[in-house]
């Protein structure tokens, strides 16, 4: 059987690179993104020894992630899974929020993650495929400081359950998985502050914060043919948060 392939968003740290070691050792060829590849800004020795392939692109440039899906469907005959993860998050007020910061969490969150489920779905509309959306919990429950970007997240939600009934006659599925409160660089704000990080583990019923890599079986689970009855869901990882 022929290795299957994975392209994950964001896969340079947290959730992303998470997933991405998990896909390797599940025996995937795996490739991923981010912006800042070619400059070498980070140390991606880790990618380099499992073999995980680091791509450089901005998840709003279109035209690049189309060339990233051409290129491993030309190389690897077809891309399986597509997980859209790239994300990014802004611990602002709703009323000092800016115009500019409030588009670009839209173009990221939401706005590229369409993009990409086009680009793949026209890509493979003759094979079928597979998708799943990162969103947050934040796309199902509210709390203060996260307005658009809760907004992009329940987009994402809604637009996955859509996608999934469209595009099910073609032979996709398409599902989100929604992460509690991760330990990763877009959390650490809350990690440096210990009353907020206490007040926060009052509400998690398994009082820890997820791990990146808490979130690789999940994706791991509906990327699987034990999950090919399963479309337009959302599987949620949080340690107990929203079952409160
Ligand atoms: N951490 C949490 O508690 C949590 C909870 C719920 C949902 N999520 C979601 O999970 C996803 C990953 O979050 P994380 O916590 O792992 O965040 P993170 O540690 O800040 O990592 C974000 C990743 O996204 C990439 N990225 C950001 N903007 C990009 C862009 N325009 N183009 C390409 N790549 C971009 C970053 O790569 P470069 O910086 O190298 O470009 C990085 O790999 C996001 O969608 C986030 O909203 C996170």
């Amino acid at each position: 059987m022929p290795q299957k392939t994975v392209l994950i968003t964001g896969a340079t740290r947290g959730i992303g690179r998470g997933i991405a070691i998990g896909f390797q050792e599940a025996g995937y060829a795996v490739f991923g993104t981010g912006r800042n590849i070619n400059a070498h800004k980070a140390d991606f020795s880790w990618a380099k020894e499992k073999g995980i392939e680091l791509l450089e692109a901005d998840v709003s440039n279109q035209t690049a992630m189309e060339e990233i899906i051409k290129k491993i469907r030309t190389s690897h005959g077809r891309l399986d899974v597509l997980i859209n993860n790239a994300g990014i998050a802004a611990n602002t007020p709703a009323s000092r929020i800016t115009p500019e910061e409030a588009q670009k969490i839209i173009d990221t969150n939401f706005k590229a993650v369409f993009q990409n489920c086009q680009a793949y779905y026209l890509a493979q509309r003759k094979e079928g495929g597979n998708i799943i959306n990162v969103a947050s919990v934040l796309g199902m429950v509210g709390t203060t400081l996260a307005s658009v970007y809760s907004g992009t997240k329940g987009a994402v939600i809604a637009m996955t359950r859509s996608l999934a009934i469209e595009w099910a006659s073609s032979g996709f599925r398409v599902n989100a998985i929604c992460p509690g409160f991760i330990d990763t660089d877009m959390t650490g704000m809350i990690k440096k502050r210990e009353a907020i990080l206490a007040k926060m583990l009052e509400f998690i019923p398994q009082k820890r914060l997820g791990k990146p890599e808490d979130l690789a079986g999940a994706a791991l689970f509906l990327a699987s043919d034990g999950a090919s009855y399963i479309t337009g869901q959302t599987l949620v990882v949080d340690g107990g948060l929203t079952a409160m």
